[in-house]
């Protein structure tokens, strides 16, 4: 296999959300993930504010020990060094004044993974992400954007991606057919998808698939936009990684782009 990429929205860290529930299956989704490609991978466990910030990040720093310690006694160490440590956070009412909020963020990066309502977005929760964006700093990578065009129409999602969010996309949908397949190829054709990830879950149903769905695009000869896309993918990893780990994980290599199929 001679391709690469980065996942930057999946839940492996192991008993922190509804993601992988023991070590063992982490270790697993991540070997998983690796076989498809991967060569760095930030976790995002759910963040949901009715749990302070700080418990919050002392359970997920507790579960990433655990699972370096594993990957580790695994002699999977290399690979360890290449996992970072962010959040999805869930929307709240707050979120842009929360002092605390920039401990969710992709390592010491600016870039915050943020889950939108599953609900017809009120015009004040676009307000405070414009808040979140020019006065905190922070740059809104919004998951999953394909999720909310069932609650909001065209120009709502509009006015979101102008404020200057980052709009990520789950590569499951590319192996979808119908309407989530046309939307997402439609978002992908147009350059709105920016980032891409496998939102994984576990081994059973929410898989890592990150390589079939580059395998689906590919083969609808959408290649130049994919490399865009994985490039911003780096670029969010890269800040990930940079300054608060001892890793700065893989840069993007000559072959990066190299998928020799
Ligand atoms: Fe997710």
């Amino acid at each position: 296999m001679n391709y690469h990429f980065h996942d930057i929205h999946s839940h492996f860290l192991p008993g922190v959300d509804d993601g992988c529930q023991t070590v063992g299956e982490s270790v697993e989704f991540l070997k998983m993930q690796m076989r498809q490609g991967c060569i760095g991978t930030i976790a995002t466990p759910h963040y949901y504010a009715r749990e302070s910030i700080d418990t919050f990040c002392s359970r997920r720093q507790a579960a990433y020990n655990e699972l370096i310690n594993a990957m580790n006694s695994a002699g999977l160490g290399q690979f360890a060094g290449n996992i970072g440590l962010a959040a999805e956070v869930a929307y709240y009412k707050g979120i842009a004044a929360d002092a605390d909020v920039w401990r969710l963020c992709y390592g010491t990066s600016k870039y915050l993974l943020l889950e939108m309502p599953f609900t017809e977005w009120n015009p004040s929760v676009l307000r405070e992400i414009k808040v979140l964006q020019s006065s905190r700093g922070i740059v809104p990578v919004i998951a999953h954007i394909e999720r909310f065009f069932e609650f909001n129409d065209a120009k709502t999602i509009e006015q979101l991606i102008n404020i200057g969010v980052i709009v990520q996309v789950n590569s499951g949908c590319f192996l979808k057919h119908g309407n989530t397949a046309k939307l997402v190829t439609h978002l992908l054709k147009t350059g709105t998808m920016q980032a891409i990830g496998t939102d994984a879950h576990n081994l059973t149903k929410r898989v890592p698939n990150m390589r079939p769905a580059i395998e689906q695009i590919l083969s609808s000869g959408y290649e130049q936009q994919l490399r865009k896309v994985l490039k911003t993918n780096a670029m969010i990893y890269n800040a990930a990684m940079s300054d608060t780990h001892i890793s700065r994980g893989v840069a993007p290599q000559d072959d990066f782009f190299n998928f020799g199929f």
